[in-house]
C-alpha cells in the first residue's frame, strides 16, 4: 500500500511538491534541525574533553571496573600506569605491575610489547587491566594470547576497547592507532583464546553519547540517564571480561 501510494505520488507531483510533503512530515523538518554550538567541523575539544571534565568514554570506563572491583586484586598487571589498580584494587592488590611498550617511568615495571610474550611470566597474574590499548596494536590476536598466557589459571583480563571514537593523536604519532571495534569482532578475538562460557561481552553509549564524546564534551555536561541508555548500534565503548579457566583447557588459537 505504501509502496503503491509512493509510485502514484512519484507520477502525479511534481518534485518540488514531493520534497515539501518530505520536508514538513518529517520531524524535527528537514533542514530545521538546530544544530546550536554543535554546528562545526571541528571540535569543541580535540583532548577528549579531559580539560572540561572527565571524557565520556572514560564514565563507561570506570563503571565496568568499579563493578568488577572484585576481580582487582592480588597481582594485578596494568598498562602504561597504575591508576585503575589504585582506584580500584584496594586492599586486596598484592603486587602492582605496570607494563609501557617504550617509557621507562619510575611506575613502570615491565618494558614490553604485548605481541611478544617473553617479557612476561607465565601463569603470573590474578588480573590484568588492559583499557584503551588493544586499538594501539596491529596484532591483536597474538596480544590476547599474550595476555592469556601471563593470567594465573582463574585469572581475569578486564579490558575496553573503544568503538565510535576519534583518533588519539598521541598514540598514532608513536605506536599506532589501528582499530575501533564492535562487540562482534571483540567477542570472535576473545574467543579464538578463551573459552565462550568464560567471555562477557558489553557494549556502552548511544548516539547522544556518541555525539558528545566525538566533540570532546564531558560526561558531566550529559545526564545520567543520557549517559546510561545503551543502544547497541551506538556502541562508543566495548568492554570485555574473560577468565582464564582453572584447567587450562584453552582454545587453539588457530
Ligand atoms: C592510552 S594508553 C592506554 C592505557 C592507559 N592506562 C589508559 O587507560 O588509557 C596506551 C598504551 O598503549 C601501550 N601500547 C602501545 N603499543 C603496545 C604494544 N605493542 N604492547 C604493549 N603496550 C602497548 C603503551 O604502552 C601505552 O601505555
Amino acid at each position: 500500500m505504501k509502496q503503491a501510494l509512493t509510485l502514484a505520488a512519484r507520477r502525479l507531483l511534481p518534485l518540488s511538491v514531493r520534497r515539501g510533503i518530505i520536508r514538513y512530515t518529517r520531524w524535527p523538518p528537514v533542514g530545521l534541525v538546530r544544530m546550536g554550538q554543535l554546528r562545526r567541523p571541528t571540535p569543541i575539544s580535540p583532548y577528549w574533553g579531559s580539560e572540561r571534565g572527565q571524557p565520556v568514554d572514560r564514565y563507561y570506563i570506570e563503571r565496568f571496573l568499579a563493578t568488577h572491583a572484585a576481580d582487582i586484586q592480588g597481582r594485578v598487571l596494568e598498562i602504561g600506569d597504575n591508576t585503575y589498580t589504585r582506584l580500584f584494587g584496594g586492599d586486596g592488590v598484592v603486587q602492582s605491575d605496570v607494563l609501557h611498550v617504550a617509557d621507562d617511568s619510575p611506575q613502570v615495571t615491565i618494558i614490553g610489547d604485548l605481541t611478544h610474550a617473553e617479557h612476561l611470566s607465565e601463569n603470573a597474574f590474578d588480573c590484568f587491566i588492559v583499557t584503551q590499548t588493544l586499538q594501539f596494536i596491529y596484532d591483536v590476536p597474538t596480544t590476547i594470547r599474550t595476555m592469556h598466557q601471563a593470567l594465573k589459571p582463574g585469572g581475569v583480563a578486564l579490558v575496553t576497547v573503544p568503538g565510535i571514537s576519534k583518533i588519539s593523536r598521541h598514540d598514532m604519532d608513536r605506536w599506532g592507532h589501528y582499530w575501533s571495534f564492535t562487540s562482534l569482532s571483540a567477542r570472535r578475538l576473545f574467543e579464538a583464546t578463551f573459552p565462550a562460557s568464560h567471555i562477557q561481552v558489553e557494549t556502552h553509549g548511544n548516539v547522544l553519547a556518541a555525539i558528545a564524546f566525538l566533540h570532546g564534551l564531558a560526561s558531566q555536561e550529559l545526564r545520567p540517564r543520557e549517559l546510561d541508555h545503551s543502544d547497541p548500534d551506538y556502541q562508543v565503548l566495548i568492554t570485555i571480561r574473560a577468565i582464564k579457566p582453572e584447567e587450562t583447557a584453552c582454545a587453539s588459537p588457530d
